[in-house]
């Protein structure tokens, strides 16, 4: 039997598709404290994702899931927001771009490392089926570290899916009530 011809693999550069959005950070971004809404922050983080995946992969990208969305100090009104994506790994469809998150004082010059965070993102085709990415050409020792975590990530997070759904359908709750003692909960109902 003829063995079907592989297609030649294609790599672009991690820097190709480097992106860096800049906002300033208007009043109209403001929750009732004062302080941006991290919607506003999730959107931008959506948006300069989209931009670096859509420009390694050649085609247009949808979000799958996001990771690691934690944000550590508040963003403040008047403060420049400065958003790095990268393509960190690449899959068969799929790629998973790191984004750090700085915010800007630029009277003070001070600089707040706000969050890290990860979005898998899915390359579709003219037909809208997931299509094949380019390969990731790693060009720095920093590029080829964050392609292994993301590997470890990935491994990490199948496991815990597996192990959690196994809980799940384990869970019985008469059984497990014991586990609520000293949480901060209470039961409103007969079990
Ligand atoms: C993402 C989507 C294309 C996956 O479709 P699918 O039929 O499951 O396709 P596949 O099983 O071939 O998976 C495609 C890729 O997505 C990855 N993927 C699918 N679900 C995933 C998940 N929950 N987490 C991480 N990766 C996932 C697969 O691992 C695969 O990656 P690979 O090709 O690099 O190995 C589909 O679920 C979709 O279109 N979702 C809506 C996305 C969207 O509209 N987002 C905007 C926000 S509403």
């Amino acid at each position: 039997m003829q063995q079907p011809i592989p297609e030649p693999d294609f790599y672009r550069p991690v820097s190709y598709s480097r992106t860096t959005l800049t906002e300033l950070m208007i009043p109209s971004y403001a929750n009732f404290g004062g302080k941006i809404h991290g919607g506003i922050l999730l959107s931008l983080m959506d948006k300069v994702a989209y931009a670096c995946a859509a420009k390694h992969a050649g085609n247009y990208c949808v979000t799958v899931t996001v990771d690691g969305v934690n944000f550590l100090q508040p963003v403040e009104v008047g403060e420049l927001v400065s958003l790095m994506a990268s393509v960190n790994y690449v899959g068969r469809t799929s790629l998973l771009v790191g984004i750090k998150v700085i915010a800007e004082n630029v009277k003070t010059r001070t600089v707040k490392h706000t969050n890290t965070s990860y979005f898998t993102m899915v390359a579709k085709g003219e037909d809208d089926k997931p299509a094949k990415v380019p390969g990731l050409l790693l060009e720095t020792p920093d590029d080829v570290r964050r392609f292994m975590e993301a590997q470890q990530r990935k491994e990490i997070k199948a496991r815990y899916e597996q192990e959690f759904k196994a809980i799940k359908t384990e869970l019985e709750l008469r059984q497990n009530v014991a586990s609520l003692v000293g949480q901060r909960c209470q039961v409103a109902f007969e079990l």
